[in-house]
């Protein structure tokens, strides 16, 4: 069976599941609804719970859920975003290489405006910069967002900015914890980052055919890789508890539709100053600038209206950077 119908065909046997959470559920009935053997059924139960769902039973018996599954699969997260578009489609994979790859493969293809590509194991996720993306299994959220804006490649940085607002709104609404935006669009807690987004584009001169916003957050991981802890973590180990990434994509989806149709109804100026309200890097921030030019020191002075971060080196010149990264100097 190919790796898609195995996945789609376990969101059916989850969604039996929760559909039915008060009983147990007969391992033949199970295999009928949704055409497969008892045996498969047993393998997939065995596979859900390897993933950290709590399932009672055993095939003599038959299942049942002991709690609500915190797994992103759409029949969980499908019936909580109404009519909106983002979302509407959720192509979920247990084990994929990178969910932005897999969402361009579907944008070429001709997929539709909204398209949700999410995985709950990424084994090449991929960074902004050529780097890579720590994907660890079940803990993080890992997904790509697919729009189809009738905007100019020039807005790109302008939709970049605003899957960092969304994603700091749905992070703070979850779990109240204290998050920064750094220019782009990294989002931290108490210094360390703890999302990152990487938008991809396939564009002509005057029109986007489509945009994957790739938004990866760390939820659940109880310690990040040791070459990772200086600079990188967890909300689960800035707030000490477990979140439910569940509710966390769904908020976030919910956002980015919000934003969408802000940014469409009253232009760019109204993703820059909510970008700008969220983040300590806006203005007035002591920087070190790493772009095509070279390395420079400087202080932040605000957003342009394409998104581009606004700076005075050291040396009095202004600038614009519109393709680099930042970092914080601390002052002595
Ligand atoms: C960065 O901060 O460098 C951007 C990281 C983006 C990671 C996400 S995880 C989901 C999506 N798929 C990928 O391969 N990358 C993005």
């Amino acid at each position: 069976m190919a790796t898609r119908t195995i996945d789609r065909r376990i969101d059916k046997l989850i969604h039996l599941l929760v559909k039915n959470a008060t009983v147990v559920v007969p391992g033949p009935k199970i295999a009928a609804q949704i055409g497969v053997t008892r045996s498969t059924v047993w393998m997939w139960i065995e596979k859900l719970r390897s993933l950290g769902v709590e399932i009672k039973g055993h095939p003599a018996s038959g299942y049942q859920l002991q709690k609500l599954p915190d797994i992103l699969v759409p029949s969980l997260i499908r019936s909580e975003l109404g009519a909106n578009e983002i979302g509407h489609r959720i192509v979920h994979h247990f084990r994929i290489s990178s969910t932005n790859s897999a969402a361009l493969r579907l944008a070429a293809g001709g997929a539709a405006h909204g398209t949700v590509v999410v995985a709950e194991e990424q084994t090449a996720g991929r960074g902004r910069l050529g780097r890579s993306w720590y994907s660890e299994k079940s803990t993080g959220i890992y997904s790509s967002v697919l729009l189809r804006p009738p905007l100019s490649p020039f807005a790109a940085p302008v939709l970049t900015l605003m899957a960092g607002v969304a994603a700091h709104l749905a992070i703070h609404s979850v779990t109240s914890l204290p998050v920064d935006i750094r220019w782009p669009n990294d989002l931290l807690i108490n210094g360390k980052k703890v999302c990152g987004i990487l938008t991809e584009m396939s564009a002509e001169l005057d029109r986007i055919h489509s945009v994957v916003l790739g938004i990866g957050i760390n939820v659940n991981h109880r310690e990040m890789p040791a070459e990772l802890r200086e600079i990188a973590t967890s909300l689960r180990i800035e707030g000490g508890k477990f979140y439910s990434r569940v509710q966390i994509l769904v908020t976030l989806l919910k956002q980015l539709e919000r934003h969408y149709h802000l940014l469409l109804r009253e232009g760019s100026a109204a993703i820059t100053e909510r970008w700008a309200a969220a983040s300590s890097y806006a203005s007035g921030k002591r920087i070190r600038v790493r772009s095509n030019a070279g390395e420079f020191l400087g202080t932040s002075e605000g957003l342009d209206p394409s998104g581009a971060l606004r700076f005075r080196r050291d040396d009095g010149r202004a600038e614009s950077l519109v393709y680099g990264e930042i970092g914080e100097v601390k002052q002595p």
